[in-house]
C-alpha cells in the first residue's frame, strides 16, 4: 500500500501533457488542427499522461495479490436497502423533476446557454433549500452582484453563504469548515486545481476539479450542484466525461426573448430521465408553472385562422401547445419556409405531403410556422396540428377552438399512432377540450366509454379536411 501510494505521489510530480483526438483517440505530443489518423478537424484535446514506465508497472496485477484491502466485496443480498435521503430544494418544480429532491451525496450538473437563468435558479435554491447551511460559490460574479440578484428574487437568506473563489481546495476547505448541507458551484469552467498545470476551463482542470468535488460529495454525503456552460454546438463545454462522472444532468433551455424556460432532466441515477419543469422568468426571478397547458393557451379567445392546438408530450408531461401557421402569396420570387420552434425539414416534408396527397397548392406559397410561447417541440405527434394549422391558414377558415390534435404523419399521408395517447387525451379533457383528433390506429386501442371527450380516429390526411370543416363547425 505504502509503495503504491509513494509511486502515485512520484508520478503526480512527473505528469506530462499530451493531446488526443476526441473522435478516434489518436495521440499526439503536440496540438494539431487536423487529426492525422481520422482526418477530423479541431478534435485534438489536451490531456495529462502517465510516463510509460510508471503506467506499465502500475498495471502489473500480480503485485496486487498481497495488497491489504480496506473494503471487501459484499454479496448483493446482504446489502441493506436504505431509502435514499433527499433534500427539499424549496423549488417544487425542480424537486419533482429530480424525482423528489436532491439525493444526499449526489452531484448534479446544470447546463444551459449563457443568460438563460442558471445562476438565478441556483441562487433561488440556495435561498430556499431546507438545509441548515448552503454554500454558494461563485467564480463568475462578485458578492455585490449576487446580493443585488438576491434582492430581486426576495426571500430571506440567513442560511445562504456566498464565497467568491475559484480554487477547488479553498472551496472544499470552506465547505468542510462551514459544515454546509448543500454546495453550489457557479461554474465548473472557472474552477482551478493548483496541482494541475493548465488554465481554468481546460479539459484537464475541469476533470481534476470535478473529480475532487465528486469525491467530497460521495464521502461527506453533501449534495453538490455544478453549473456548466455549453458551447455553440449546444454541448457541455469540457469533456463529455463530465456528464458520465455526475449523477444527474439537467439542462435549462428556452428562447431568451421569451419568458418561458424549460428544465429537462437528461440523466438521473435516482429517478426518471424524461422529467420536464417549466418556468417563467419574471422581474423577481423564476416562477415554476404548475399548469402549463392553461398558461400556454390563454393568450386569445376569438377564433383565428392558422391556429391549431397540439396535444404533445414533452419529457414526461402532456402539454397542449398552440401551433400557428401563416400561408400567403410569396413576397419575393422564391417562396419562403420559416419555422420557429419546429424542425424546418419536418415542416418541408409535411408541406410536400399536403401538396402531393391532398393537392393543396403550397409549392408557390410562403409558409411561416410558429410554436406559441417560444417553445421548441420535437414530439412527432405535433405533425397533425401543424398540418391542420397550415390548411386553416391556406383556406383562411378558423378551426373549432375546442378541438386538438395528436398524430404523426407518414410520407404517404397516413396518420401514425403516437405514444402516451391516454395521457394526451386526459390532458385535453382536463383543459376542457370537446374533441381530439388522433390516428385511427391509436383510437382502436382505446377502451370505449372511458374518455370524457370525443375521440376522433382518422386514417389519412385526405380525411382531415372533412373532419376540420364539416364535422366540427
Ligand atoms: P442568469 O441567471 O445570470 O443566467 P446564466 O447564469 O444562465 O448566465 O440570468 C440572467 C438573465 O435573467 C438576465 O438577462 C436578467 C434576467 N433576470 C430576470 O429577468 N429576472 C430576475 O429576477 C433575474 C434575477 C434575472
Ligand atoms: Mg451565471
Amino acid at each position: 500500500m505504502a509503495t503504491l501510494r509513494g509511486r502515485r505521489i512520484a508520478t503526480m510530480a512527473k505528469l506530462k501533457k499530451h493531446f488526443y483526438c476526441k473522435e478516434c483517440g489518436a495521440e499526439s505530443p503536440k496540438w494539431l488542427g487536423k487529426c492525422p489518423s481520422c482526418s477530423a478537424w479541431n478534435t485534438m484535446i489536451e490531456d495529462l499522461v502517465l510516463p510509460s514506465s510508471e503506467s506499465q508497472t502500475a498495471g502489473n496485477w500480480k503485485e496486487y495479490g498481497s495488497m491489504q484491502l480496506a473494503t471487501r466485496p459484499v454479496p448483493i443480498d446482504e446489502l441493506s436497502s436504505l431509502p435514499v435521503k433527499r433534500m427539499n430544494t424549496g423549488d417544487v418544480e425542480f424537486d419533482a423533476g429530480l424525482g423528489g429532491g436532491l439525493v444526499a451525496g449526489s452531484v448534479t450538473l446544470l447546463t444551459g446557454q449563457p443568460g438563460i437563468g442558471k445562476s438565478t435558479l441556483m441562487l433561488q435554491i440556495a435561498l430556499g433549500a431546507s438545509s441548515d447551511k448552503v454554500l454558494y460559490v461563485s467564480g463568475e460574479e462578485s458578492p455585490e452582484q449576487l446580493k443585488l440578484r438576491a434582492n430581486r428574487i426576495g426571500g430571506s437568506g440567513k442560511k445562504c453563504y456566498i464565497l467568491p473563489e475559484t480554487r477547488v481546495s479553498a472551496i472544499l476547505a470552506t465547505a468542510v469548515q462551514l459544515e454546509t448541507g448543500l454546495l453550489i458551484v457557479d461554474s465548473v469552467q472557472t474552477l482551478y486545481a493548483e496541482d494541475v498545470d493548465s488554465a481554468p476551463g481546460s479539459i484537464a482542470q475541469i476533470r481534476a476539479t470535478a473529480f475532487q468535488l465528486i469525491r467530497f460529495a460521495k464521502e461527506s454525503g453533501t449534495p453538490v450542484i455544478l453549473i456548466g456552460h455549453i458551447n455553440k454546438e449546444g454541448e457541455i463545454a469540457g469533456p463529455k466525461l463530465l456528464e458520465h462522472m455526475v449523477d444527474t444532468v439537467v439542462h435549462f433551455e428556452g428562447e431568451k426573448q421569451y419568458a418561458y424556460r424549460m428544465l429537462r432532466v437528461l440523466k438521473n441515477r435516482f429517478g426518471s430521465t424524461d422529467a420536464l419543469c417549466l418556468y417563467e422568468m419574471q422581474d423577481d426571478g423564476l416562477h415554476g408553472i404548475s399548469n402549463p397547458s392553461e398558461f400556454l393557451l390563454s393568450q386569445h379567445e376569438g377564433p383565428l385562422s392558422g391556429s391549431a392546438i397540439a396535444a404533445t408530450v414533452e419529457g414526461n408531461r402532456p402539454l397542449l401547445i398552440e401551433m400557428q401557421a401563416l400561408v400567403g402569396a410569396p413576397v419575393y420570387g422564391t417562396p419562403q419556409r420559416v419555422a420557429n420552434g419546429f424542425d424546418q425539414r419536418r415542416m418541408a416534408m409535411l408541406l410536400a405531403v399536403l401538396e402531393k396527397r391532398c393537392g393543396f397548392p403550397l409549392a408557390q406559397k410562403d409558409v411561416f410556422l410558429n410554436v406559441a410561447g417560444g417553445l421548441r417541440v420535437a414530439d412527432p405527434a405535433t405533425d397533425l396540428a401543424v398540418v391542420a394549422a397550415v390548411i386553416s391558414s391556406l383556406e383562411d377558415k378558423a378551426l373549432h377552438r375546442q378541438v386538438c390534435f395528436a398524430a404523426e404523419i407518414g410520407l404517404s399521408g397516413e396518420l401514425r399512432a403516437v405514444t402516451r395517447i391516454d395521457a394526451r387525451i386526459q390532458e385535453a379533457a382536463r383543459i376542457g377540450f370537446k374533441a381530439i383528433c388522433i390516428s385511427k390506429y391509436n383510437a382502436r386501442g382505446l377502451r370505449p366509454g372511458k374518455n370524457t371527450i370525443n375521440v376522433v380516429g382518422i386514417s389519412s390526411v385526405d380525411e382531415l379536411y372533412a373532419t376540420l370543416f364539416e364535422k366540427f363547425r
